[in-house]
């Protein structure tokens, strides 16, 4: 190599190291029965590292797999709030990526952690945002007979709140009463609730630089798989399936309850539809739709 070759790449090797240490950090949040150590979580942070040069890595809240189904979202808010806040290298500012479930506590995170450093990028892959109209099948464990019959029968029970995660989003189109009464999570989340909504919650959502919202258009794991989008079933009671709204149809985002209208005003909403199934995602959509929301500066 000549000396000027051995200079280029010293001041190559210099500015990537500049780059990381500048560059904005992310953390990464799992969904349900998954951790941070099982095969794909603990790989597509690293993938996202290496595509974008920002560190980064998934946090886990409480045992990882079985607290992604038992421990309410409230809590598992509280437990990631209380993390990040004494993460040092966040302390300027950090980006989110969040898969399926973890979106319904990365936006806990973004609206409801006081004190909390500020969260510039959010990137959404398969996030229920406006609910799950079907109860998801727990399949995995000796307990999941019990789970599966608890749900479909009491799903907004205190029982059933308190002690199943999913619970805190499952949306039944055809008992929104009931839900707007009993289910304690993700009414609050989206100011649903006419006399209860708090605009600390919409002031902080809509400090997001960018909300990137990846569904997937054969998502048969969110129903309906719009939901990645904030779009849902029509509010009312109704006997049968009432029909499909877009985001831009619900009152969330007409009478703008959490920013999502300010901040899709704003340019900042990416509403991005990829091919395949749940979280599904190719390495080159990777590097389209997330890598860039990674490579921020500090503001
Ligand atoms: C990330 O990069 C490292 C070092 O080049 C490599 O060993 C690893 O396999 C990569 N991981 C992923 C998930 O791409
Ligand atoms: C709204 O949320 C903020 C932040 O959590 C909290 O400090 C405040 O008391 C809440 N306001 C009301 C009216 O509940
Ligand atoms: C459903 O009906 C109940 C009882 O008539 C009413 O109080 C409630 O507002 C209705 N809900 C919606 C979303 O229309
Ligand atoms: C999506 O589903 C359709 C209909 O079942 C199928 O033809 C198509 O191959 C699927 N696409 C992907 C990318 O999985």
């Amino acid at each position: 190599m000549g000396k000027k070759q051995f200079s280029v790449a010293v001041a190559a090797t210099f500015l990537s190291l500049v780059h990381i240490v500048v560059s904005v950090p992310f953390i990464m949040l799992h969904g349900i029965s998954a951790e941070c150590s099982d095969h794909t979580n603990s790989n597509f942070p690293r993938l996202l590292s290496n595509l974008s040069g920002s560190r980064g890595s998934c946090v886990e809240i409480g045992n990882g797999k079985s607290d992604s189904w038992l421990m309410p979202l409230t809590k598992q808010v509280e437990i990631v709030c209380d993390k990040v806040k004494q993460m040092k290298e966040l302390r300027l500012g950090y980006n989110i990526v969040a898969r399926s479930q973890g979106n319904l506590v990365a936006r806990g995170l973004i609206e409801f952690c006081d004190d909390g450093p500020p969260v510039y990028n959010y990137v959404s892959l398969a996030g229920p945002h406006a609910g799950e109209s079907s109860v998801p099948f727990c399949g995995c464990y000796e307990w999941c007979d019990i789970a599966d019959k608890l749900m479909e029968k009491n799903i907004y029970s205190d029982f059933v709140q308190d002690h199943l995660a999913p619970s805190g989003y499952i949306k039944i189109p055809t008992d929104i009463s009931e839900y707007m009464k009993s289910s304690k999570y993700l009414p609050k989340l989206n100011n649903e609730i006419p006399n209860e909504r708090n605009s600390t919650y919409k002031e902080r959502f809509t400090r997001l630089k960018n909300l990137v919202l990846i569904m997937f258009q054969n998502d048969t794991v969110i129903v309906p798989k719009e939901s990645s989008w904030f779009g849902f079933y029509q509010d009312g009671n109704y006997t049968s399936q009432p029909p499909l709204l877009s985001a831009q149809q619900t009152k969330l985002y007409t009478e703008d309850w959490i920013g999502l209208k300010t901040l899709d005003v704003a340019g900042k909403v990416k509403f991005v539809s990829l091919p395949g199934g749940h979280l599904q995602i190719a390495t080159t959509d990777v590097i389209k739709y997330v890598v860039p929301y990674l490579q921020n500066q500090p503001s």
